[in-house]
Parts: C-alpha cells; sequence; structure tokens
C-alpha cells in the first residue's frame, strides 16, 4: 500500500517508516522538520534499502499537503505530526492547540477531499490523565491535566466524530505508553533538543558523560521503592504495533482505542539499575522532589490489543536499555 505518514522524520515515525519498507509499503512523509532531521530518512533509507518520498511540508500548509495528495495516490494516514513536550504546552497552550489540533483538522479535511478515510494517529497514554488505577483499560474516562493531554483527546474525539457524520471512515487510535529504544543499527533515535523532558534520554545522556546525574522525581511514592512506575515499551516493537493497526483499520470500518504498552511497570530505580547491567554503565543520580503532575504509576491492559491487532511486545527492559545506549554512545550529538 501506499502509506502517507506525518512527522515520519520523527522518533516513532522513523521506526515505523523501517517497517513498513520492510513490509514492502511505499511511504510518503510529511514533515517540518520541527522537531527532527532530514538525516533520519536517510538512515531509513540506509536501513531498508528503499527510497522514501519525503516532502518538507507542515500539515497547516492546506495547499502542500493537497498538492501531496494530488501528486500521489495514498491508501491510508499514519499521523504522528504533533508537538508533544508537555511542560512546554503549558507555557505556551495556543501553540499545541494551534499545530496538534488545527494541524489534524486541516490533514483531515484534505484526506477528505481526496477520499482517503483510513488512519492511524498517534494518541497517549496521557488521556488517562492522573486516573491511579493501572492496568488503564481503553474504556476508562478520559481527563487530562496540560494542553499537550488535552490536543489528544480532543483529536481523539474529532476523529469519532468525523466518523460518526460519514462510516466511510475508519480510525484507530493507539495510545501509547513510555516509548524508549532505538533501531538495532543504533542509526536511528531518539533525538532530544536541549534538555530530555523524558526518563530514558537522560540516563542515555548522563551515561555518555553529557550530563552530570539524573534526578530522580521523588522516591516517596506508593511503590516498591517509592520512585515512579511506568510502562517502557521498545519502540521497535511500537512501530510493529502501527503496521497491525494499519491492517486493522483498512480492514474494519469503526473506530477503536487502543493501548500499546507491555502490560508490565517498572520503577526509575528499576530503569537505572537495569540500564548498569545491561549496558555496563553507571548512572549518578539524585533524589530530588517529585515533579509536578506525575503519577506514582501508570501501566497499561494490553488485552485489546492481543484481541484486535493480535500484537504483543517482544523486547525486554534490557533489550530496550541496550538499543538506546547503542544509539546513544554511537551517535552522541544526535543526528
Ligand atoms: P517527534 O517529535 O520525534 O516526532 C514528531 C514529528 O512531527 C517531528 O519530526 C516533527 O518535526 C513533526 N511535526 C510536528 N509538527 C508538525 C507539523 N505541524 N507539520 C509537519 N510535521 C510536524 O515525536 P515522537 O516521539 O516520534 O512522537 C510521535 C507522535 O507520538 C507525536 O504525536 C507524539 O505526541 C505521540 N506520542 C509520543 C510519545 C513519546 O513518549 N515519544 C508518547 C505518546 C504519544
Ligand atoms: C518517566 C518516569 C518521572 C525524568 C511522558 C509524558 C506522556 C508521554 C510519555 C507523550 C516518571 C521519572 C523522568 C527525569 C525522573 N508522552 N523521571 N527524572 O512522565 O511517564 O510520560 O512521556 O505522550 O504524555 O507525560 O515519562 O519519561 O518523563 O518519566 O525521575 O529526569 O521517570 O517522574 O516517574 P512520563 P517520563
Amino acid at each position: 500500500m501506499n502509506i502517507l505518514v506525518t512527522g515520519g522524520a520523527g522518533y516513532i515515525g522513523s521506526h515505523t517508516c523501517v517497517e513498513l519498507l520492510n513490509n514492502n509499503h511505499n511511504v510518503i512523509v510529511v514533515d517540518n522538520l520541527s522537531n527532527s532531521k532530514k538525516e533520519a530518512i536517510n538512515r531509513v533509507e540506509a536501513i531498508t534499502n528503499k527510497k522514501v518520498k519525503f516532502y518538507e511540508i507542515d500539515i497547516l500548509d492546506k495547499r502542500g499537503l493537497d498538492l501531496v495528495f494530488k501528486s500521489n495516490t495514498i491508501d491510508a494516514v499514519i499521523h504522528f505530526a504533533g508537538l508533544k513536550a508537555v511542560g512546554e504546552s503549558v507555557e505556551e497552550p495556543l501553540k499545541y492547540y494551534q499545530n496538534n489540533i488545527t494541524g489534524t483538522l486541516v490533514l483531515m479535511d484534505i484526506m477528505k477531499r481526496h477520499n482517503v478515510k483510513k488512519i492511524v494517529f498517534s494518541s497517549s497514554a496521557t488521556v488517562y490523565g492522573m486516573n491511579n488505577v493501572s492496568p488503564l483499560t481503553e474504556e476508562l474516562p478520559l481527563s487530562t491535566t496540560n494542553p499537550y493531554g488535552t490536543t489528544k483527546m480532543y483529536i481523539e474525539r474529532i476523529i469519532r466524530d468525523t466518523y460518526q457524520a460519514d462510516n466511510e471512515w475508519s480510525g484507530t487510535l493507539l495510545r501509547y505508553f513510555n516509548p524508549i529504544g532505538a533501531h538495532h543499527s543504533g542509526t536511528i533515535g531518539e533525538d532530544p533538543k536541549g534538555v530530555p523532558n523524558n526518563l530514558m534520554p537522560f540516563i542515555t545522556q548522563v551515561a555518555v558523560g553529557k550530563r552530570e546525574k539524573l534526578s530522580v522525581f521523588g522516591n516517596d511514592y506508593d511503590t516498591h521503592d517509592g520512585t515512579g512506575v511506568r510502562d517502557y515499551i521498545h519502540v521497535v516493537d511500537l512501530a510493529k504495533g502501527h503496521l497491525k493497526a494499519l491492517e486493522f483499520t483498512m480492514k474494519n470500518k469503526t473506530i477503536e482505542a487502543i493501548n500499546l504498552g507491555t502490560g508490565v511497570g517498572y520503577s526509575v530505580l528499576d530503569m537505572v539499575d537495569t540500564f548498569r547491567v545491561a549496558t555496563n554503565t553507571k548512572v549518578p543520580y539524585q533524589i530530588i522532589d517529585r515533579r509536578p503532575g506525575d503519577i506514582a504509576t501508570c501501566f497499561a491492559d494490553t488485552k485489546k490489543a492481543k484481541e484486535l491487532l493480535d500484537w504483543e511486545t517482544e523486547k525486554n527492559l534490557a533489550d530496550m536499555c541496550r538499543d538506546s545506549w547503542r544509539w546513544q554512545s554511537d551517535n552522541p550529538e544526535g543526528y
């Protein structure tokens, strides 16, 4: 099939492009490179020995996007493009609503005009808000604690309402838990700008000597060692989940929200320890105050993904640590 991947130069998008190409799909990427580099696409091509059709376009650019649909026969869209920094979204809510929500409205309008009505969307476990009832199941009520999360919740709603009005649409709303790791080649991976917000890129930057030590945000949570517990998922497992979701979306005229996680939670200190053993690299750390907005525990109920997508994760936490480390140590400055 011909798949349009918005945000395909980004962390999860680039790994998904590899899986799509390896499964003989044609890949068309639209990315404005606001949080990524074109080099990621070159490396996807090197890994797969296949070509990606790349357009440096903003999804807010109606005319540009329209041209992409006019110049290509597109069967379905995997929609990754979006801004994702929780803290920044609190500082600049309009930027987030404009980019993520208006961007999706423009995209879906152009899709409709060209009669492309299949979409796989990058949602997030953040739509479960402060719900402290892990394993989190898809039918829980949604709530959010920051504008970033609110964009995900609204976009899910927009896709559902579009389907209500026209049952020719179908969509899968993938709620990712905590993606980490990298392609085993070590040539593509997560390349955060500035100080990383997320745990794993912070750990690898400490390990490579770019930062002095990790700050652990609180050790007084109600968890086995007091530090926050999350469901870390290998980005290659996640990327494979998109292929399964794509198959499902092509076959079923419905909208389904589906968790993509492992169903197992690890604490911050479990992460530090597994990283040390798996990579033989120490990560000095200090305990500091809790980060506002964090919850103690968050992990997925994975039954729906198994049942509807026939998908399960294959990689364990040590694999994730090793692969994150290979990417970081081979590319200390990123792309
Ligand atoms: P990323 O920033 O690496 O990738 C997003 C890509 O979208 C970037 O290449 C960026 O340049 C592009 N982009 C942003 N706005 C655009 C626009 N207006 N037009 C065109 N391109 C645009 O992020 P990622 O980690 O790969 O995340 C991909 C998606 O998954 C995002 O929607 C994110 O919100 C969601 N998600 C990520 C995580 C995570 O922890 N990484 C968790 C849950 C959900
Ligand atoms: C994981 C754990 C921290 C950094 C975020 C978004 C969520 C989703 C995934 C997009 C927590 C602790 C972290 C550090 C630490 N993204 N930590 N020191 O908060 O679960 O989820 O990314 O949709 O929306 O909120 O991930 O990696 O930031 O934190 O102690 O320097 O590590 O407190 O327990 P989080 P994270």
